[in-house]
C-alpha cells in the first residue's frame, strides 16, 4: 500500500515572497509619552527615539532579520503641530545624513517608502543620496525600510492604478507593485513580524497588505526605551509562535484535506 501524499503547508507564506531573514516591521509609539513624563517637550522624545532606531538597526542583522521597516511619519501625522512635524523632518534628514556612508559600508540597504511629493525638496534630495549611496551591489544583505508619509490604504490605492490594464494579477505581481520606491523589480516579503511598542494594540494604516499573515507584538515599552534585548524576545516569540497560514498543524495529507481517499 503506498503512503498517502503529503503536502506541507508553505515555508515562507501563503505568497512566497519571503527573502532571506526575517521582515520585522516596527510601528514605534511612545516617544510624546515618553518625553512628557520626564517634563520635557515631544521633539526630545523623538530625538531619543532615533537613538533606539539606531540600536535595533545594529542588532537586526544579528537576530536574524534581513528587512527591517521603521513607521516614522504616517500621512496623518502632518495633523500634528508645524513644530513638531518640523522636528521630526529634521530628524529624518540628520539621520539619513549621518547613517547613509555608515550603511552602505555595513552592507545595509535604504529605502524610503511613502509619498514624496509633500517631502521638502532638501529632504527629498537627501533620500535620494541615501538610497543611491547604499543601493551599491553588495549592499544587499540587510533591507532598512523607513516608511515617511506613508498611508497602507495610499499606497494600495496607488498601486491599484498601476494594475489598470494588466488583466488579473496574481498577489506576488501585485506585493511587486506596491514595493515602491521597485526593490530591484522584486516584491517585498510578507512581514513575519509587527511590533507595536508605547502600549497601544492597533496597525494604524501601516502596511495592511504585507501584515496579512504577521504575527502582532505588542509592548508596553515606549520606544525610546526599546533596546536590543526588547528586539530579542520579540524575535524568540515570534519563533515560539506556530504559523499556519489558514492551514493545519503539521502536514497534511490529501485526504484530510479533500475528505475523500486518492489511493
Ligand atoms: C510615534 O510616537 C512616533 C512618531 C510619530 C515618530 C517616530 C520617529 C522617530 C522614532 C524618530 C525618527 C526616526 C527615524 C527613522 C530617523 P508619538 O509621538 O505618537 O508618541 P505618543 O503616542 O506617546 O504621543
Amino acid at each position: 500500500m503506498s503512503a498517502p501524499l503529503r503536502l506541507a503547508p508553505p515555508a515562507t507564506g501563503p505568497a512566497g515572497l519571503a527573502g532571506p531573514g526575517l521582515h520585522a516591521a516596527i510601528i514605534m509609539d511612545g516617544n510624546g509619552r515618553w518625553a512628557i513624563s520626564r517634563g520635557r517637550p515631544r521633539s526630545a522624545g523623538h530625538a531619543a527615539g532615533v537613538e533606539a532606531v539606531r540600536r535595533v538597526v545594529e542588532a537586526a542583522g544579528e537576530l536574524g532579520i534581513g528587512t527591517l521597516t521603521l513607521f516614522a511619519f504616517s500621512s496623518d501625522n502632518w495633523r500634528r503641530p508645524d513644530a513638531e512635524v518640523r522636528a521630526l523632518m529634521r530628524l529624518f534628514r540628520s539621520y539619513l545624513t549621518a547613517e547613509a556612508a555608515k550603511c552602505a559600508k555595513n552592507g545595509i540597504r535604504i529605502a524610503v517608502i511613502g509619498r514624496r511629493d509633500r517631502l521638502s525638496p532638501g529632504l527629498v534630495r537627501v533620500v535620494e543620496e541615501a538610497e543611491a549611496v547604499t543601493a551599491g551591489a553588495g549592499a544587499d544583505r540587510f533591507l532598512l525600510r523607513i516608511a515617511v508619509d506613508y498611508s497602507a490604504r495610499d499606497a494600495i490605492l496607488r498601486a491599484a492604478g498601476r494594475c489598470h490594464g494588466q488583466g488579473e494579477l496574481s498577489r506576488e505581481a501585485f506585493s511587486q507593485l506596491l514595493a515602491d520606491p521597485p526593490h530591484d523589480g522584486r516584491p517585498v516579503p510578507d512581514v513575519d513580524l509587527l511590533i507595536r511598542t508605547g502600549g497601544e494594540q492597533r496597525l494604524s494604516d501601516f502596511l495592511l497588505w504585507e501584515c496579512a499573515y504577521a504575527e502582532l507584538i505588542f509592548t508596553d515599552r515606549m520606544w525610546p526605551d526599546f533596546e536590543r534585548a526588547d528586539l530579542a524576545e520579540a524575535v524568540r516569540e515570534f519563533h515560539r509562535r506556530e504559523r499556519r497560514f489558514g492551514a493545519v498543524p503539521g502536514p497534511v495529507s490529501v485526504e484530510e484535506r479533500v475528505g475523500v481517499s486518492v489511493r
